[in-house]
């Protein structure tokens, strides 16, 4: 009796100890370190200095961001902010392009809208980093805190423990297949093919960032792109609420990314990838979530489906599903980082969510 109490005893306190370790924002957070690869989802201030018209350092985006315009295509915090948050960052991952010295450990956000998988995806619209030197700017980082820790086999043991997020490939689509005015892919590849170059160059990226230490993965599947306001007002047609055409065309991208996931982690056993099914998260019904207003963004848009400079946008942006013509609200961000955090459906993430992932212990190598 007396020992099953004490066995209960220990078990609450060892409850209460995870508990706390793993929901205290104000504590030590889950992960030493969070790298963010990826597109104007994330993008926080990398294409800021870029010529370029994927920029959202202006008003009114930011409008409910502490500091106002940093660069980030919301009107305030991106899911990839929302997500630091969740895991126990006192302050968002700040943006490559600006980052220098001691802060670099905590991890770096290297993200840049209009970019791709491929490298000519996005060119019509200006300047973008590519995944590839998305790729580059990280070896940079991985040298340069290999200087601040004295010795390579430490920085590789660090970065095995950082969480990485990659979620990439909606331009490819939205600024390179569908605009056949400025690319050839379409004619070159049906949809299914497409799918495929673009899975396979994506799972060499991967390949890299892994040789670069990275353990802890979630590769974010791509959105209903077909259901941005901007493709509606472009490319729908009378009486549809969405581009079936190009959700179709996305949803072979993620079936390949999801059996991807399942290849990474039985070839690469000490360490874990997970899917994130951003395309079923939103298709469920954004009434339901609150939203009122789902096909019409909040900002008044110029011809890129951006925010048009100084206008001023809707009052309650907690009623809308986008900002703009192409970007979630921060509503519909908390969501989402939400969701992909800790799962509300089991078909959110596969196979863990990244509160699981990051909690992992994986038999550490290299
Ligand atoms: C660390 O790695 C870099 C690049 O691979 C190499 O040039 C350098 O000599 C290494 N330093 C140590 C201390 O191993
Ligand atoms: C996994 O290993 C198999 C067998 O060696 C190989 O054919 C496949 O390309 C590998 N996949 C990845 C994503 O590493
Ligand atoms: C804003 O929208 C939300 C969701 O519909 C609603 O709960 C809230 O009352 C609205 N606020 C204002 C000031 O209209």
């Amino acid at each position: 009796m007396a020992k099953e109490i004490t066995l209960g005893f220990i078990l609450i306190v060892v409850l209460v100890v995870s508990i706390s370790q793993s929901r205290l924002v104000n504590g030590a957070p889950q992960v030493p370190c969070f790298f963010i690869f990826g597109d104007s989802l994330a993008d926080n201030g990398n294409n800021n200095n870029l010529l370029s018209f994927a920029n959202a350092n202006y008003q009114p985006y930011g409008i409910d961001f502490p500091i106002g315009p940093t660069g980030r295509f919301c009107n305030g915090r991106t899911t990839v902010d929302i997500l630091a948050q969740l895991l126990g960052f006192e302050n968002p991952i700040p943006s490559f392009a600006a980052t220098r010295g001691q802060d670099i450990l905590k991890g770096l956000n290297y993200a840049s809208g209009s970019a791709g998988i491929r490298a000519e995806t996005g060119f019509q619209v200006g300047a973008r980093i590519s995944l590839d030197q998305q790729l580059q700017n990280h070896q940079v980082t991985v040298s340069r805190i290999a200087s601040t820790l004295g010795h390579n086999q430490s920085a590789l043991q660090y970065l095995n423990k950082c969480l990485y997020s990659v979620g990439m490939g909606s331009n490819d689509y939205i600024n390179n297949y569908f605009l056949p005015q400025f690319y050839d892919t379409s004619r070159i590849y049906n949809h299914e093919q497409y799918a495929t170059v673009l899975i396979h160059q994506y799972s060499r990226q991967i390949a890299s960032l892994y040789k670069n230490g990275a353990r802890k993965v979630a590769l974010i599947g791509l959105g209903a792109i077909g259901c941005t306001p901007n493709a509606i007002s472009t490319f729908g047609t009378e009486g549809s609420a969405c581009v079936d055409n190009m959700n179709s065309a996305v949803q072979l991208f993620n079936q390949k990314l999801l059996a991807l996931v399942n290849q990474l982690n039985t070839n690469l056993t000490d360490a874990k990838f997970i899917y994130v099914n951003s395309f079923g998260m939103a298709s469920g019904d954004p009434a339901a979530a609150g939203f009122k207003v789902v096909n019409v963004g909040c900002c008044p848009v110029n011809k890129f489906g951006q925010c048009a400079a100084d206008q001023t946008p809707c009052q309650n942006r907690s009623e809308y599903a986008f900002w703009d013509g192409f970007h979630p609200t921060e509503a519909l961000n908390q969501i989402t980082a939400r969701r992909t955090y800790t799962e509300f459906d089991p078909s959110d993430t596969y196979p863990l969510d990244i509160s699981h992932l990051v909690q992992l212990s994986l038999s550490s190598c290299m």
